[in-house]
């Protein structure tokens, strides 16, 4: 409603460009491309600027976050930059003790399980996060109309790390709680939502024009299990920053009986993984969403008609789509030849162009 709309550090230019106008459902030039995790360890001009520093330490640096957030722009012509960062470095800013292992991922120090860890889990201040102010001022004068994407960890996924104390393939000690202590689930789901709501608040106030909010691991939950102990968390998060009007991504892997849910939560653009075709996933999100996908990651090391084979499958299920905004269907894997992906981009653009 723009009666009540706040305003926003975007420009007209990146308003009108080709991934805003997809995620807004309006007609676009050519269908917009940017890859989850395309700045990272594929860039052979990544590794070089994070080498000797630490995971945690890149994040807080505003000069390479900025660095590191152009390279793929720079190097691919994406359609928008993400920023970078890592869902875990809002909870280290209010003092979690945890780490991000090479190889491994986030670790938590002391997993969160009981009523009085909990209490340690402070709200997130502005001032807890200078660095990605600093750093998102720095991004969008260098990125002209490239839109910027923010991004934060949901809810559900936060909550994985945090109790299972690491990365987990089945949940049990977040499944415990959340079936064994609804109460305390639904407490820390809570917190969690007040701090990722205020990460990514900080992010559009400094000129973030999207958002994205990753569920990651929400796939590992029924639908049942979802609309009960995790949707309403996650609907806090979007509903604490619709009135920006900036678009809002949500993402998960494995979610396909989740995304008419992930769509209810609050998203104005859902993210599909490559299980489920476009257009069977429009009809279960159901109408008024733009959807983001979904090519396997893994089709990338196959040759390139292969690569182009599947491109166009993924094109041909958009056809029909209200908004689509081109993307891998979970993130790039380090091992990625850099320069398949600059030409998925540039085919992508030309297969589309109208
Ligand atoms: O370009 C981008 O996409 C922005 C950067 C980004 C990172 N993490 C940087 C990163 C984003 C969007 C994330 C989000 C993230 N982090 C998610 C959600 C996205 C997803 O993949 O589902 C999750 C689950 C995490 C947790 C996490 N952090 C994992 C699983 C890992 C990988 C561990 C490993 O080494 O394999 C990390 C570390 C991490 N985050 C790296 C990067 C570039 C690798 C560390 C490095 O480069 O040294």
């Amino acid at each position: 409603s723009p009666a009540s709309q706040q305003p926003t550090a975007t420009s007209d230019a990146v308003k009108d460009s080709a991934f805003l106008k997809a995620c807004r459902r309006e007609p676009v030039p050519h269908t917009p491309v940017w890859f989850m995790r395309q700045a990272g360890r594929s860039l052979p001009e990544y590794r070089k600027v994070r080498e000797g520093i630490p995971m945690l330490e890149s994040c807080m640096r505003p000069e390479l976050i900025t660095e590191i957030t152009l390279q793929p722009v720079r190097r691919h012509g994406v359609d928008a930059a993400i920023y970078f960062s890592d869902i875990v470095v809002p909870l280290k800013a209010i003092g979690v003790d945890l780490d991000i292992r090479p190889g491994v991922g986030p670790v938590v120090e002391r997993p969160v399980r009981t009523r009085a860890d909990l209490a340690q889990l402070r709200d997130l201040a502005p001032e807890d996060v200078p660095y990605v102010t600093e750093a998102i001022g720095l991004l969008t004068r260098e990125l002209g109309a490239t839109p910027l994407i923010g991004f934060a960890g949901a809810p559900f996924t936060l909550a994985s790390y945090l109790v299972e104390g690491g990365p987990s393939r089945t949940y049990e000690n977040a499944k415990a709680m959340m079936y064994g202590d609804p109460e305390l689930w639904a407490d820390l789901l809570d917190r969690l939502a007040g701090i990722t709501a205020a990460f990514l608040k900080v992010q559009i106030e400094a000129g973030a024009s999207a958002v994205q909010l990753f569920d990651s691991w929400a796939g590992a939950l029924s639908p049942a299990d979802y609309r009960r102990s995790v949707l309403p968390a996650s609907a806090k998060v979007f509903q604490a920053v619709a009135s920006y009007g900036v678009p809002r991504i949500h993402f998960g892997v494995g979610t396909g009986e989740l995304l008419g849910l992930m769509g209810e939560a609050g998203a104005d653009v859902v993210g599909v993984d490559w299980r489920v075709p476009l257009d069977d996933a429009a009809r279960r999100v159901g109408p008024g969403k733009a959807l983001q996908g979904n090519l396997d990651p893994a089709v990338l090391f196959a040759p390139r008609e292969a690569v182009e084979a599947r491109t166009r499958e993924v094109l041909d299920a958009a056809a029909g789509l209200e908004g689509h905004v081109f993307n891998l269907g979970h993130g790039v894997m380090p091992s990625t030849d850099p320069d398949v992906l600059t030409r998925l981009v540039e085919y992508v653009h030309t297969q589309t162009a109208r």
